[in-house]
């Protein structure tokens, strides 16, 4: 199915509110519910772990795709699944031995994804991408939310598009999506679009018109 999903970050959700939250954006249209788990140590930037995620789950009625920005990866992997990830994500940085990792994900009976930065090359994922329900294609440096996007991504995206081929696996694109630069994306291939600060700027959890409002201008 190659119709465009939105998969708004948390990341730029209010933290104190997360139930409400995602009940918000999932009743103004999301598609999808994008949690980025970061560990301070792959990433300059930590957020929540398992137990969180477990929480928010519990709020969750789409799908939930957990982005691990997190290194070592394998042995959380378990605690992941247990929270109720519909998908999981795993960068090809984050370790010597990405296979192994997306094949644990596999073993857990959840769907796999694997991620690559702005600074890795497409070839990075070719060949695992038979163990791929999705490629995540940073267009940003992961960390933050509201990073400007890196125009050099969309071609890696065209060239990922046909590396897979006639294959079933998603291109999910997460940073610095807009209103402007989503259609860019959209004609490289992806097909599901992480946003984050696009989609929570100007709303609240006592206004989430503006959310679906920013959802659809994307
Ligand atoms: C960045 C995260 C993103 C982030 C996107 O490391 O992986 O999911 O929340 O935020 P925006 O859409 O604001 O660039
Ligand atoms: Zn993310």
């Amino acid at each position: 199915d190659r119709s465009i999903k939105i998969a708004p970050s948390i990341l730029s959700a209010d933290f104190a509110n997360f139930g409400a939250e995602i009940r918000a954006i999932e009743a103004q249209g999301a598609d999808w519910v994008h949690v980025d788990v970061m560990d301070g140590h792959f990433v300059p930037n930590l957020t929540f772990g398992a137990p969180a995620v477990k929480a928010f789950r519990s709020h969750v009625k789409t799908f939930m795709d957990v982005h691990l920005m997190i290194s070592p990866v394998d042995q959380y992997i378990e605690a992941y699944a247990e929270a109720g990830a519909d998908m999981i994500t795993a960068h090809v940085e984050a370790g010597p031995h990405i296979h192994r990792t997306l094949q644990a994900i596999k073993a857990q009976g959840v769907k796999a994804g694997v991620v690559l930065n702005p600074g890795t090359p497409a070839e990075a994922v070719e060949s695992v991408l038979d163990l791929c329900d999705m490629v995540l294609v940073m267009t940003v440096n992961p960390g933050f939310g509201g990073q400007k996007f890196i125009h050099s991504c969309v071609d890696k995206t065209r060239k990922i598009r046909q590396m897979i081929g006639d294959r079933e696996i998603h291109i999910q694109i997460d940073g610095g999506i807009t209103p402007e630069t989503a259609p860019l994306v959209v004609e490289a291939g992806a097909d599901v679009l992480v946003a984050g600060s696009a989609v929570f700027k100007g709303g609240s959890v006592d206004n989430p018109d503006v959310y679906g409002a920013n959802m659809r201008a994307i």
